[in-house]
C-alpha cells in the first residue's frame, strides 16, 4: 500500500525516508512545447508538468514525506497555510492518513478548485481576514504553541520530497535530448521549489554525479504585483523585503514574504540563475500558449513560460540553451481563470442544420 519505489519513492535513497504516505506521487510528464518553442530564441524547450499529481499540483511529492513524518510522531493535527494547492495535498494526504487537518486561507483570494478539494477530501477550512503571509504567521504561531503540526514549505521534509523535481527533469531530459538542461524556470511564491532544487543539484555534486558547472540556472518567475524575490535578486540583497500589499490574478503566488527566500536566493546566484516579473496579461498570454500545445495549467504556473518570453526577449537566456519550464497545478485548478481566459461558448438549437448556421 505505500506504493515502494514508484514515483518519488523511485528515489527513496535521496529520501529521509524509505516509503511514504502514497497516492503515486510523481513520475510526471516532460512535454514537447513547439508553439513555445518557436516563438523564443532558445535551443530546446520543455514543460515539466506538475499539474498531473494525483491533487494536480508538485504539492503532492512534498505531501507523501512530510505527513509521513508526522505519522511517525505519532501528532494528531496537521495543518497549513495556504493559497490553495498545499490545503488540498495535505487534505488528501491528511486523509490518506487517517489525521485532523486544519487549513487556513486567504478569504476570497483561493481558486475554486483547491477550495473544493479540501472540502471533499475532509479538512476544516477555515478563511482567513488576510492575505497568505498573513495566515502563515498565524499557523506558525499555532505550531510554536504545540497546537497543530505545521506542513508548509517551511517544513524541510517537505523540500525532501520536492527534490524529486529536479532528479526526474534530469533524468527525462538526458533521455529526450541526451543532456541536462541548462536552465529550469519556475514560478516563485515562497520559493520552496527553487530551495529544494539547489538541495537536489548539491547532493548530486557531492555525490560525484555532477559538476559544479552543470547545474541548471535556477531561474525564478513572480507576478509583478507580488515580486520580492525578484526585487531582492535586481538589488542584489542578501534579504528579502516583505510586501505588505500584494496582488495578482495567479492567486497561487500572491505572496509577499517568500519564506524560504534564505535557502532559496543562495541557489538561484550559484547557479548563475536570475528572477524576473511578468504581468498578469504576460501570464495569461502564456496560459493560452501552453493550452493551444495541449498543457493545461493554472495561471501560477504559466508564470513560468511568460518569465522564459520575456528573459529571452531581453537576451538573458543564450540562444544555445535548453531549457525546462515547470508548470506547477493543473487547469482545473482554477476553472475560473481558465474560462475568462479562454474563447466564448455559443447557444445553439437542438437540431444540426441549426448547429451548422452557427458555425
Ligand atoms: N505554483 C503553484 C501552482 C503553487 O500553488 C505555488 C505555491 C507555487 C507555484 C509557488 O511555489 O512556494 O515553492 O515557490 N503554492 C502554495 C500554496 C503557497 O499554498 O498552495 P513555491
Amino acid at each position: 500500500d505505500d506504493f515502494e519505489g514508484i514515483g518519488v519513492w523511485r528515489y527513496a535513497d535521496a529520501l529521509p525516508l524509505p516509503t511514504g504516505v502514497s497516492i503515486q506521487e510523481g513520475n510526471t510528464p516532460l512535454y514537447t512545447v513547439p508553439e513555445i518553442e518557436a516563438g523564443v530564441d532558445v535551443a530546446d524547450v520543455r514543460v515539466k508538468h506538475e499539474g498531473m499529481n494525483p491533487t494536480g499540483a508538485f504539492k503532492d511529492r512534498g505531501m507523501t514525506v512530510g505527513v509521513k513524518v508526522a505519522e511517525r510522531l505519532g501528532v494528531d493535527r496537521l495543518a497549513c497555510a495556504s493559497t490553495g494547492n498545499t490545503s488540498a495535498a495535505l487534505a488528501c494526504y491528511g486523509a490518506r492518513a487517517d489525521t485532523e487537518v486544519l487549513v487556513l486561507l486567504p478569504a476570497g483570494k483561493v481558486a475554486a478548485g483547491k477550495i473544493a478539494q479540501a472540502a471533499l477530501h475532509g479538512a476544516r477550512i477555515l478563511e482567513v481576514d488576510g492575505n497568505f503571509d498573513a495566515c502563515l504567521d498565524v499557523v506558525a504561531e499555532l505550531a510554536d504553541r504545540g497546537e497543530v503540526y505545521l506542513l508548509n514549505s517551511i517544513n524541510p521534509f517537505r523540500l525532501e520530497g520536492q527534490k524529486t523535481i529536479g532528479l526526474e527533469i534530469l533524468e527525462q531530459s538526458r533521455e529526450a535530448t541526451g543532456e541536462w538542461p541548462d536552465r529550469i524556470v519556475l514560478p516563485v511564491g515562497n520559493a520552496g521549489n527553487t530551495a529544494a532544487l539547489y538541495k537536489c543539484f548539491r547532493e548530486l555534486v557531492a555525490a560525484g554525479a555532477m559538476d559544479e558547472a552543470e547545474m541548471p540556472a535556477l531561474t525564478g518567475v513572480q507576478a509583478e504585483g507580488a515580486a520580492p524575490m525578484v526585487e531582492a535578486v535586481r538589488e542584489g540583497n542578501d534579504e528579502v523585503r516583505r510586501w505588505d500589499d500584494v496582488e495578482t490574478r495567479a492567486t497561487a503566488i500572491r505572496i509577499g514574504n517568500p519564506v524560504n527566500a534564505p535557502k532559496a536566493l543562495p541557489g538561484i546566484r550559484a547557479t548563475g540563475g536570475t528572477a524576473v516579473a511578468v504581468s498578469d496579461d504576460e501570464i495569461t498570454d502564456a496560459q493560452r500558449s501552453l493550452a493551444r500545445d495541449g498543457v493545461g495549467v493554472e495561471p501560477a504556473s504559466a508564470a513560468s513560460v511568460a518569465g522564459l518570453r520575456k528573459l529571452s526577449e531581453r537576451g538573458e537566456i543564450g540562444a544555445d540553451e535548453q531549457v525546462v519550464c515547470l508548470t506547477t497545478g493543473h487547469l482545473l485548478k482554477d476553472p475560473d481563470a481558465a474560462a475568462a481566459a479562454g474563447g466564448d461558448t455559443t447557444p445553439v438549437p437542438a437540431d444540426a442544420d441549426g448547429v451548422l448556421d452557427a458555425l
